[in-house]
């Protein structure tokens, strides 16, 4: 509690909900919108991969964001502090979080160090036309087995000098704070991505063959829905698209005005990401129509999985659309703009939960994240295994970092500390778009059945056969043992004693959020109001 001889620490705070809002939208449309979905979704299916990735969108992601904003803003913390202030020993949940955002952050920025050197290649068409598959894997990746070599150390100057500019960049944003940095980054940033990801998307439906490729895209392959790979495909990416369940969103809304309209916010940020993910679908299938008719073969023949889709199909759409230098600048600047308002959310994740458990100083705290984290992204993706690693981290963070850390949250908020009752109060006291039981039941029942049952699906699969076909001891290294060394460091770091200077233990403005029990439901008709004091709260 703060007192008057004790130096209160003032929490930072977006310049208004609009910030927020652009800021979250800024961390939910990321590689995983342009990246990601359109290949998560041809594989599913085709056009009934929009059956799962609704379902997964309505029944789990917009609930979990709710319950994201609902914990950061009620508990005022990055993710451990929240979670510890919810209960003590639910401290480890936030730690877990802030690991997993530490994984991705490392090869997050490879990719959009990748995308930054294909915005300049596609300016000089530098693959060759012909050439796209052999220049990325080759030339440019220089891509060597695992399975031969083991883990390589020949770094690639190509790429890790754009990494170390990726770091260089994001490190500068977040140092200038959460006003100064991370909210104008995002004021300027998002409003060039959308504009450019327009004219791509324009320009795409315009190439011949479009509309084969939007055909390939929508047409539903029903039989993809039998498949439990499907579903948990879309319930994972949903996650990582919105930016839910990995502390991101709970940060963010820790950051918010004591009174503002969090799931009213909470509904824009999910459909403009959903809209993001469906144009960048529209786009990458219309391109990869044209591409399938300008070669004379099916949709299906170009549709390269993975990775590859972006990095392969799209340079060959660029060598041999009209103007196609054009494409390619305003598709990978968009990646390079996209990843980098996300970097910056899921990086802010684990300064923010530094920052509170230790006290220190904005500057200090993201120097002494950033540049190891740096250094680790460096040594490991600049080198000719990078493909290998970074698709292996990706999988398994995935699938048994992100969703399990959702089950578990889900679990203990609802089973075992029955938060959720008081959290739908503090959502429904403060916003336009009020949740009732239905919220409460898709959190607490639908949620870890359909959580659960895909936890033990993708166990049984990966457990069964080594990950694409890697040899056993890499999988071994880069897939499990790093996904339970994220549980056991999380454990670790939560019996750390916390700093005497901590930012959670003098922050004036958390003694002024009410207590669950001050919450004073009407006796009649069950509305809730918040007493006459806080309504005159400032309102963002
Ligand atoms: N939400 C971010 C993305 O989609 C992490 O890439």
């Amino acid at each position: 509690m703060a007192t008057a001889t004790m130096q209160t620490h003032k929490r930072e705070a977006f310049g208004s909900r609009n910030v927020f809002i652009l800021s979250a939208i800024g961390s939910a449309v990321g590689l995983g919108n342009i990246w990601r979905f359109p290949y998560v979704a041809y594989e599913g299916g085709g056009g009934a991969f929009l059956i799962p990735y609704l379902c997964a969108l309505l029944t789990a992601g917009i609930p979990l964001l709710f319950l994201d904003y609902a914990i950061g803003h009620r508990f005022r913390g990055s993710a451990p502090l929240a979670f510890r202030r919810m209960h003590p020993a639910a401290e480890a949940l936030g730690w877990w979080q802030v690991l997993i955002c530490v994984v991705i952050a490392v090869y997050y920025a490879v990719i959009i160090a990748w995308a930054g050197m294909y915005t300049w290649f596609s300016a000089q068409l530098a693959w060759g036309p012909g050439k796209e598959q052999e220049f990325f894997l080759g030339d440019f990746l220089q891509t060597a087995d695992v399975a031969e070599g083991g883990l390589s150390t020949t770094f690639l100057p190509q790429v890790g000098l754009p990494l170390v500019a990726v770091w260089v960049v994001v490190i500068g944003i977040m140092a200038l704070g959460v006003k100064r940095g991370i909210g104008r980054a995002n004021l300027v940033l998002m409003p060039l991505l959308t504009v450019m990801f327009a004219i791509l998307v324009v320009q795409a439906l315009f190439l011949p063959g479009a509309m084969d490729g939007l055909n390939a895209f929508f047409t539903p392959n029903w039989e993809a829905l039998a498949d439990p790979a499907v579903w948990a495909s879309a319930y994972g990416h949903i996650f990582f698209s919105l930016s839910v369940a990995f502390g991101i969103m709970v940060t963010y809304a820790s950051y918010l005005k004591r009174k503002t309209d969090l799931t009213g916010s909470g509904l824009v940020v999910a459909f403009a990401n959903s809209g993001f993910e469906i144009l960048a679908g529209i786009g990458v299938f219309a391109a990869l129509g044209f591409m399938a008719h300008a070669q004379g073969t099916e949709v299906s023949g170009v549709a390269t999985s993975g990775i590859g889709l972006a990095f392969i199909a799209f340079p060959t759409i660029v060598s041999q659309a009209t103007g196609g230098s054009i494409i390619g600048v305003l598709f990978f600047g968009a990646l390079v703009f996209a990843g980098i308002t996300s970097l910056i959310s899921i990086l802010e994740v684990i300064v923010a939960a530094l920052q509170d458990k230790l006290g220190w100083a904005r500057i200090r705290t993201t120097l002494t994240v950033s540049i190891p984290l740096a250094i680790v992204s460096i040594a490991l993706f600049s080198t000719t295994t990078a493909l290998t690693v970074l698709d292996t981290a990706d999988a398994f963070v995935n699938a048994f970092g992100i969703m399990a850390v959702a089950l578990v949250a889900i679990v203990v908020v609802a089973w075992i500390l029955h938060k959720l009752p008081a959290l739908q109060i503090h959502l429904n006291t403060r916003s336009s778009f009020r949740v009732g039981i239905l919220w409460r039941l898709l959190l607490a029942v639908l949620a870890p059945i359909v959580l659960g049952y895909l936890f033990i699906s993708e166990l049984v699969s990966k457990i069964s056969e080594p990950y694409s076909g890697y040899p056993v001891w890499f999988v071994a290294i880069f897939g499990w043992g790093m996904v339970v060394a994220l549980v056991v460091l999380a454990i670790l770091l939560s019996l750390l004693p916390w700093s005497a200077r901590s930012h959670a233990k003098d922050d004036p403005e958390y003694d002024e959020f009410l207590l669950d029990e001050q919450y004073d439901p009407d006796p009649e008709t069950g509305a809730v109001h918040l007493p006459a004091a806080t309504e005159s709260g400032a309102r963002s």
